[in-house]
């Protein structure tokens, strides 16, 4: 099942250098494809429609503020089952409930710096994918 995901490298990875590391993890899996790439800081208003589902919540206003911190890298990928693949490969949020192999889990210890973010499910790639490529086809 062919699909298409939104995946951010956050400000933390860009910092840190980890962007090349972290594309080429998604690069070398079999079929799948970069269809869309930029480095772009973002602002409040981009950012309240991508985590409105987290208003209200403790971290959010910190989540907001770290997100606009600096650059994030936000690309499109595209391949068999990548949703639930680019999940796989970022580990779970916890970046030390993350194994080892994961990006989290070899590179991260905070939850809210926590280096990516995938699409969760088909209905969640859809709806970010318009938020940040809304000229995508
Ligand atoms: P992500 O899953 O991409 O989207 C929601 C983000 O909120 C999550 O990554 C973390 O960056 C952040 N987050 C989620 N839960 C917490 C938490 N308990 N404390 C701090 N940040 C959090």
């Amino acid at each position: 099942m062919t699909q298409r995901t939104l995946v951010l490298l956050k400000p933390d990875a860009v910092r840190r250098g980890l962007i090349g590391e972290i594309i080429g993890r998604i690069e070398a899996k079999a079929g799948w494809t970069i269809a869309a790439l930029e480095l772009r800081t973002l602002g409040l208003e981009t950012l309240e429609q991508h985590y409105g589902e987290h208003r209200g919540k403790p971290f959010y206003e910190p989540l907001m503020a770290f997100m606009s911190s600096g650059p994030v890298v936000a690309l499109v990928v595209e391949g068999e089952r990548v949703i639930e693949g680019v999940r796989q490969l970022a580990g779970p949020t916890d970046p030390i409930a993350a194994a080892p192999g994961s990006v989290r889990g070899d590179f991260g210890t905070i939850v809210r710096e926590n280096l990516i973010h995938a699409s969760d499910s088909e209905e969640s790639a859809i709806r970010e994918l318009k938020i940040f490529f809304p000229g995508l086809s």
